[in-house]
């Protein structure tokens, strides 16, 4: 199994950014120990951010037929972007939204995501462990290729 792991925009600033909210951990460390996990389940994991929306539809546009899942961290794209949401309703494979912090629990600008109606499902608040449940939901094969919404 073949999984594509997407981070929005900043994403590359994790462990520089706000570590009161998303912790000290850096994104390639967060990638680092997905590699172990991905190869403890005998799965693959490949991975891609840019803070550009443009390039990360581009990315989405030539994932399918190629991974089995998506998982996406949007960013603050998550919050505006119908670019990225119809990027995504497109894909025929399932895609699993993940943020490291609980965006409901936040400014009233992040509880809103446009990006959740088109994924199978969110998972949102456990740090760099959302990434991880993500993974292994894909394994555990509970994730369904119908989309909702
Ligand atoms: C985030 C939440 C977003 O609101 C924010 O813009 C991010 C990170 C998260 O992982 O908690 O860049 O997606």
């Amino acid at each position: 199994m073949k999984i594509l792991i997407i981070n929005g925009p900043n994403l590359n600033f994790l462990g520089r950014r706000k570590e009161e909210i998303y912790g000290q951990i850096s994104l390639e460390e967060i990638n680092q120990r997905l590699v172990e996990k991905a190869r403890a389940l005998n799965m693959q994991v490949e991975f891609f951010q840019s803070n550009s929306e443009g390039k990360i539809i581009d990315r989405i546009q030539q994932a399918a037929d190629v991974y089995d899942g998506l998982i996406i961290n949007p960013g603050a794209l998550t919050h505006y972007s119908y670019a990225l949401r119809d990027a995504l309703e497109s894909l025929s494979i399932p895609v699993i939204e993940v943020h490291l912090s609980n965006i409901f629990a936040r400014e009233d600008f992040r509880q809103k995501s446009v990006t959740a109606p088109v994924c199978a499902g969110i998972i949102a608040g456990f740090g760099w462990k959302s990434y991880l449940a993500a993974l292994e939901l894909f394994y555990q094969g509970l994730i369904q290729s119908e989309k909702r919404g």
